[in-house]
């Protein structure tokens, strides 16, 4: 397995990569019925697109809105559009998702080596503040950087230009960036940094520029593949 050298942060996706975003309507499978599966699956891809299509037509708004347009568009295609209880609990249990199970310790094990850890989403910072609090690895985590302060969605560059710029790491490569969304781990790979595709859902690699250095099934043994 490649390993990552010269690294100075390890930053991560949020959403698929530190959070589990079929967490919420796993959670109330009972509640919503077969269609649970085709549910999340659409509210996430609806979600995604939705980030794509405002930052090209432009019109941003907040990753929180998006995320609800996304689940409302899912609803409907479920015929569950009135289901305004269901929309209201799927909401607050995506407010507070769960971290993956290896995530507290692979970042304790980054820390202790003295490299920066942060996250760097489409997140708006509300919600990514609910998920890392409720995921208790907020004192694992040294910054938490969100879209929302250029008013974009990645793969825009000047999002990635988020993490080189805070960190004041002019070396594109001293980053390493880790998602579980092949499309990200292309565009960060194509802007430069030195990348991990999580491949936590089997999928094939994406037709994209950028190549990851390496790919994991699991963020476990990140640890060992990077050094400073
Ligand atoms: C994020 C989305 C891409 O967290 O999952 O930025």
């Amino acid at each position: 397995m490649t390993h990552l050298t010269g690294i100075k942060a390890c930053v991560f996706d949020a959403y698929g990569t530190l959070f589990d975003v079929h967490a919420a309507a796993a959670a109330l499978k009972q509640e919503i019925g077969p269609k649970a599966d085709q549910l999340s699956a659409t509210w996430r891809t609806k979600q995604l697109e939705y980030t794509w299509l405002r930052s090209l037509m432009p019109a941003y708004k907040p990753f929180w809105q998006v995320t609800q347009d996304g689940l409302d568009y899912a609803l409907e295609e479920a015929g569950l559009a009135d289901r305004t209880d269901l929309r209201q609990k799927l909401l607050d249990l995506y407010f507070n998702l769960a971290a993956y199970p290896e995530v507290p310790d692979m970042l304790a094990k980054l820390q202790a080596k003295g490299i920066s850890t942060a996250i760097l989403s489409n997140g708006s910072l509300d919600m990514l503040n609910g998920a890392v609090g409720s995921a208790g690895i907020a004192d694992r985590l040294d910054d938490v950087l969100s879209v929302e302060a250029v008013g974009i969605f990645k793969p825009d560059p000047r999002i990635y230009q988020l993490v080189t710029d805070h960190f004041n790491l002019p070396e594109r490569t001293s980053v390493a960036f880790m998602s579980s969304n092949g499309w990200d781990a292309a565009a960060a790979a194509h802007y430069g940094f030195q990348t991990v595709w999580v491949n936590r859902f089997g999928k094939p690699w994406e037709r994209l520029e950028g190549t990851p250095k390496a790919v994991l099934t699991s963020l476990e043994k990140l640890p060992d593949l990077i050094t400073c």
